[in-house]
């Protein structure tokens, strides 16, 4: 249900106090200084959620800014919104749903619905023990087909908690209907060692149902004899996956968002992969955040204070991107992952009433692991115009040691996990102290042209600083912190999207390109262009020559 005595961030007091703050203090904020004033600036500005503790001290903030964004919290009903949310309100309005995804991951007895989650979580892990059987099983292979929140989970998690995987099980993800991306997989595969997951909440993506006549015609072409055992379903719609021919299918339920799904039936790539105690304990570091998230004080509650300074950059700054920076190359699709998270869930333009909204909602949100991204885009997040906060999420152990490595590989390894850590720490450590024309023109440039004035060339190496950033830190990569980090992404976006009182929860704007694909598509292979603008006519003509 709507909250009807919650209002628009913009028509607080709060909001006008922070506009206040920010022309007269904000704007200018200056980290150096920021930090050389204030000795315990790094301490203050530290916060423990469980599994993430997060170095918000190089972010555009002081005191004084927290101090509106936390009356604005409270002035926008945070709290109570957050609790209508978790004990399950219908509060995706334009749906009418619940908003459910705390109850998958919750002890049984703890939220709503736990029977029906804890009946399909049990069901669902005693098969996975059965397919991880592998000398029974004769599975060596998964093909997880499924698109967005049925596909980007899994394949973030999967890579991520490598170190915790079977060794025998190879995992697949297909998700685009261009069948480039089902064939390089099906080349590698031989039917009686493979698993499909058709993984759908409608099970009507056309994508998916696609990719998934496809594996089935591929199936029967190679020699797959027995269908009911080499495909399974993930999905709400349970008719439709027994029209398919399939036999056995994991349920959801209709509360349960496609981005906020891995911890459902959508988790079973993760869990054939990871087992069962790990899957639950992926699980118990969410729910370990759920917990975080409903009871910390707001001041000390971290997906609260993310939200709140994404408003702030977004709203007040004007910055219009995020980047995410992970220092561990298991999370090379976390960036991914977060974009649908994120976008698609405060990606909106009129707010709970329908009315068009006067202020910015979600930013951009993109990034790679480091270090590679450090060798492609940061360059203009140092030098370029534009000011883009960063979040920089570094891992203090490697889990090398796990994988039963020794010996030289082992020390050589360790050593590069210490390099990656500096050179987050450095990228974060540039992007706020800059280099001045001065410090610039002092140094050695070995490599800088000796036609060019010092001068001109210093103001080429010269860096503004002041650039912000957050640093997430985990002590290691382990299912049950990986589970803690995704569930306070969800519910940072909770909290920017209820204070700019729009829907989080639907996604409206994937249905008109669907139903323009649906009309394009008979007219591909008839020519008929009737009522097409030119430009549509037009390609279609050139595509159709
Ligand atoms: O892209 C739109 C969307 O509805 C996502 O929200 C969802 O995750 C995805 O399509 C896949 O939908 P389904 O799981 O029903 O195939």
């Amino acid at each position: 249900m709507n909250d009807d005595h919650a209002p628009r961030c913009d028509k607080t007091e709060a909001w006008a106090a922070l506009q206040g703050h920010y022309e007269a203090h904000g704007r200018d904020l200056d980290l150096r200084e920021a930090f050389a004033r204030d000795a315990g600036r790094y301490d203050g500005f530290a916060v423990e959620a469980p599994e993430v503790y997060a170095d918000l001290s190089k972010n555009l903030i002081d005191t004084a800014t927290l101090h509106f964004l936390l009356d604005l919290a409270r002035e926008c009903r945070i709290e109570p919104r957050r609790d209508a949310m978790l004990r399950g309100d219908a509060i995706n309005t334009t749906e009418d749903r619940a908003v459910l995804h705390t109850a998958l991951r919750a002890p049984r007895g703890a939220a709503p619905f736990g029977e029906d989650v804890h009946r399909v979580l049990d069901a669902m892990l005693a098969y996975v023990e059965t397919v991880r059987d592998t000398a029974a099983s004769g599975i060596r292979h998964i093909v997880n087909i499924g698109i967005g929140g049925s596909d980007l989970g899994p394949q973030m998690v999967v890579p991520a908690l490598d170190a915790f995987a079977h060794p025998g099980l190879t995992l697949h993800f297909v998700s685009n209907v261009d069948g480039h991306d089902i064939t390089p997989v099906l080349r590698r595969l031989k039917p009686a060692e493979t698993l499909f997951i058709i993984a759908s909440k409608t099970f009507t993506t056309q994508e998916t149902m696609a990719n998934a006549h496809a594996a089935k015609a591929w199936f029967t072409a190679a020699g797959g004899s027995d269908t009911a055992k080499h495909f399974v379903a993930t999905t709400t719609n349970v008719d439709a996956a027994a029209a398919f021919g399939i036999k056995t299918t994991f349920g959801f339920w209709d509360w349960v968002g496609g981005r906020y799904s891995l911890w459902s039936a959508i988790g079973l790539p993760i869990a054939l992969a990871i087992g069962a105690d790990n899957f639950r304990a992926l699980l118990a570091g969410a729910h370990a955040m759920d917990l975080h998230f409903a009871r910390a004080p707001a001041a000390k509650n971290l997906p609260l204070l993310l939200g709140l300074i994404d408003v702030w950059y977004r709203n007040f700054h004007g910055f219009t991107s995020r980047s995410v920076a992970p220092y561990h190359q298991g999370l090379k699709r976390l960036p991914a992952y977060l974009q649908q998270l994120e976008m698609e869930s405060n990606g909106k333009r009129v707010d709970l009433a329908g009315e068009p909204l006067p202020f910015a909602t979600s930013p951009v949100v993109w990034g790679e692991p480091g270090t590679n991204g450090q060798h492609a885009y940061f360059q203009m997040l140092h030098q370029g115009t534009d000011v883009i906060p960063v979040e920089f999420i570094l891992v203090k152990r490697s889990t090398h040691a796990l994988n039963g490595l020794n010996g030289p590989l082992f020390e050589q390894l360790d050593r590069q996990h210490t390099m990656l850590l500096a050179n987050g720490l450095a990228q974060s450590q540039a992007l706020m102290l800059g280099k001045t024309t001065a410090q610039a023109q002092a140094e050695k440039a070995p490599t800088a042209s000796k036609a060019l004035d010092p001068l001109t060339l210093a103001h080429h190496r010269t860096f503004p600083g002041n650039r912000p950033s957050t640093t997430l830190l985990l002590e290691q990569l382990t299912p049950r912190s990986l589970g803690a980090l995704i569930a306070l992404y969800e519910h940072r976006v909770f909290t920017s999207g209820a204070l700019w009182g729009i829907n989080s929860f639907d996604q409206w704007g994937v249905e008109l390109g669907k139903a323009l694909c649906n009309d394009l598509l008979p007219r591909l292979g008839s020519g008929d262009a009737t009522g097409l603008d030119a430009s549509t006519a037009g390609l279609m003509k050139r595509l159709r020559g």
